[in-house]
């Protein structure tokens, strides 16, 4: 199968997510020892993909159904190459900064025609609200935190949110300060399916999805603002403050930025479907399904997680996260399969992009 069914339901002419909003800390340390292999990713931003350089495998596939979120990738690669890791962090939009513009003309300025067109096109947006804030997703976010939030809370208990405090006082902070009356009617109604189907996400993606995304959001955030140390959680603080403070995203912090900018070479792009990736009979040691197979309704999830397993190597681990609907391997591949629970549990503790309900790591048998 190469035509995938999202593609037939949902329109990818713009860029849906300008950063990857999946944990890349979580998702590296899921793979193991990938050293030498090959990897394939879904692409999203990029971001994913290119904090899986840091497994130093031999080349790491990237696809996308979406010609936007490739182009995004290409920025980046762009940027790795011609920028200083300050100068990426202005340009992404996790620091503030003037010179956006010309930033974006020097990380553009070894890429091909297309992906210099297509951002051009985007230069005003990304002078004001960085590479990472031009997505439809992002978007969504924005008009949360500039319109409502500041109905519900002050800016001083927004600051507060990222002062940190041992688990206990997080709690109490919630309870007092933080899960107001305001802010749960603020959830309610900018999570209701329909907000969110008109301004984040498309409304095809909740055909499968149970329970209301508010009661799902509620339950996330105690986990971002209580089980984890907001301090150190980049999603939180861009989704709060439109930027980022102290914490990076796994790609985007210095430690690995010549790592990743000496392994560009071994990025692999195929524009199209994971479906036509794994129809080309190559065999992958692991592979970063973001949330995929949420979108996917339960008989085409089995048939195309079948044919990621015929593309699978022996050990090969299936990595993907869940945001409402629940996917994991469908059983007639239940015996091909090993679900990691203790590297699941662990990792999940820790996920810092808190929206998903489940992550999933299934290492192949053999
Ligand atoms: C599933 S979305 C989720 C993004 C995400 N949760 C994030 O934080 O960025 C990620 C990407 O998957 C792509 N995608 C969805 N189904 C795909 C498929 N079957 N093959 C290739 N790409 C796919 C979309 O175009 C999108 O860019």
């Amino acid at each position: 199968m190469t035509a995938s069914e999202i593609e037939t339901k949902a329109s990818f002419d713009h860029i849906r997510y300008a950063q990857l909003w999946e944990d890349a800390d979580i998702l590296t340390q899921a793979f193991g020892d990938c050293a030498g292999g090959t990897l394939v990713s879904i692409c999203a931003a990029g971001d994913n993909a290119l904090a899986m350089l840091t497994l130093d495998p031999a080349k790491v596939v990237v696809v996308d159904l979406s010609p936007a979120q490739i182009a995004c990738l290409r920025l980046r690669m762009g940027a790795f190459s011609a920028l200083s890791h300050p100068e990426f962090l202005e340009l992404m939009g996790a620091r503030a900064s003037n010179r956006r513009k010309a930033l974006l003309a020097r990380a553009l300025a070894g890429l091909d025609a297309q992906t210099q067109a297509f951002w051009a096109g985007l230069a005003e947006d990304v002078a004001l609200y960085g590479a990472g804030g031009v997505g439809k997703f992002e978007r969504y976010f924005r008009i949360f935190r500039t319109r409502l939030l500041p109905l519900v809370h002050s800016g001083k208990t927004l600051d507060d949110v990222f002062v940190p405090r041992g688990k206990a006082d997080r709690q109490t902070f919630y309870d007092t300060r933080f899960n107001t009356f305001r802010w749960r009617i603020l959830l309610n109604l900018f999570f209701s399916r329909f907000v969110m189907g008109r301004m984040g996400r498309d409304k095809a993606f909740f055909d499968h999805v149970d329970g209301s995304p508010a009661q799902h959001v509620a339950r996330r955030i105690h986990h971002a603002a209580v089980e984890t140390d907001p301090a150190q959680n980049p999603y939180l603080h861009w989704i709060l403050h439109g930027t980022h403070g102290a914490a990076l995203p796994m790609t985007w912090r210095a430690e690995h930025f010549d790592t990743i900018r000496s392994r560009l070479e071994r990025i692999d792009i195929r524009p199209g479907s994971l479906e036509a990736f794994v129809s080309t009979g190559e065999r992958a040691d692991g592979f970063n399904l973001s949330d995929i197979f949420e979108y996917m309704s339960p008989a085409v999830f089995a048939q195309v997680y079948g044919s990621i397993l015929a593309a699978a190597a022996p050990k090969a681990r299936l990595v993907y996260w869940n945001m409402m609907a629940p996917r994991r391997v469908p059983p007639a591949f239940a015996a091909q399969v090993t679900r990691q629970r203790g590297i699941e549990d662990r990792l999940k503790a820790q996920d810092n992009a808190f929206f998903y309900s489940d992550f999933v790591v299934e290492a192949v048998n053999g």
